[in-house]
């Protein structure tokens, strides 16, 4: 059995917000967010946009590329630390806005690298035979806490969804496996302290806002998503070489940079979007991955390598043969 790609789909709220835009409200500048991290503009949900309503728009669109009726879904996961309620999941509210019939649904919360470890947990689902269908999401409406006395954080973060359906199929043939080639899951809680919302159900009984040490993340994200991605290939005995497209969190363009040097990845095989989305969370790389799928980048048969570092720290990489 092998798990495939079989649509990708994405949403992006109507309201996109510039640096200058920003800097209207807050003591900052477009030259400083840009040089510091890429960012050029961010998208907002509106006040009456849940989660789930993003995760869902995304879904319809995973859902039409791949061909396949909610009813063919037996497992929805979403990746999110922005769910709509506290309890139950978000993954049941996109259940039922989508109309997909009794399954299994929950969420996974690993932040940034959300995206990677729902598609870890719904690779085991499928190659253990307990789905055939798999719909995983990263969402996040992060502008819901930000701390906007806190510019150093404020300006970096956006809202907006990325899906993906994962289906196994019997494999075709030994020699060029097709699909999930292999994964990498990792996380150190010493590391916590460097990013989190101060904020929780049993803790504060409130939501919290968005802390970052930004220094000591930037510098773990080089480490451990470049080691994530050397991690990956070994596992799947690729040579890194044969890598098409490199499909990074977007959190920084300089933290990109510094992984495709250290991987000796050309920056054309790059996919970047961290100057129109900002940083998205767990949504960051299915949004990548859609739009370098649907302006024909990337192709079929295409080598793709995931790899994300976010709150926990929590990181991780997948190998996809597309
Ligand atoms: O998705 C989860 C993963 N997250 C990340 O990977 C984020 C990782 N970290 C980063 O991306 C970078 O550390 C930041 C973009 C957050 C910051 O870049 P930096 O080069 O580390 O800047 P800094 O924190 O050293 O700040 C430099 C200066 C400070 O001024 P002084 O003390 O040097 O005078 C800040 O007060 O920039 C100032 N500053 C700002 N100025 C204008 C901080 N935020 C702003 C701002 N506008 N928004």
């Amino acid at each position: 059995m092998e798990t495939i790609i079989s649509g990708v789909g994405s949403y992006l709220p109507e309201n996109a917000v510039t640096n200058t835009e920003l800097a209207k409200r807050i003591d900052t500048s477009d030259e400083w967010i840009r040089s510091r991290s890429g960012i050029g503009q961010r998208h907002f949900a509106a006040d009456d946009q849940s989660t789930s309503d993003m995760a869902r728009e995304a879904a319809w669109n995973a859902l039409e590329q791949a061909g396949l009726k909610p009813t063919d879904i037996g497992l929805i996961i979403v990746a999110t630390v922005t769910p709509d309620k506290t309890f139950p999941s978000t993954a049941v509210y996109v259940q039922q806005k989508l109309g997909v019939p009794p399954c299994i649904a929950f969420d996974v919360s690993a932040a940034c690298a959300g995206f990677i470890y729902a598609m870890n947990v719904a690779h085991s689902f499928i190659t253990t035979g307990q789905v055939k269908h798999a719909l995983i999401i990263g969402a996040e409406k992060l502008s819901c806490f930000l701390d906007w006395n806190d510019r150093a954080t404020c300006v970096l973060f956006g809202d907006g969804a990325g899906a993906a359906i994962l289906s196994g199929v019997p494999a075709r043939t030994a020699a060029r496996p097709r699909g999930v080639l292999s994964t990498y899951l990792a996380a150190d809680g010493r590391l916590a302290k460097h990013l989190y919302a101060d904020g929780g159900p049993s803790t504060t009984g409130t939501v919290g806002q968005v802390r970052m040490n930004g220094k000591e993340v930037f510098r773990n994200a080089v480490q451990e998503i470049a080691g994530a991605v050397f991690e990956v290939t070994e596992r799947a005995k690729v040579s890194r070489h044969d890598i098409d497209w490199f499909v990074p969190h977007q959190a920084n363009i300089r933290i990109i940079h510094s992984c495709a040097k250290k991987l000796e990845l050309d920056e054309s095989k790059v996919i970047v979007t961290i100057d129109k989305h900002a940083n998205t969370s767990s949504a960051s790389i299915p949004l990548a991955l859609d739009i370098g799928i649907r302006d024909g980048r990337i192709k079929r048969g295409d080598l793709l390598v995931f790899a994300a570092l976010g709150g926990g720290l929590a990181w991780g990489s997948a190998l996809v043969r597309y």
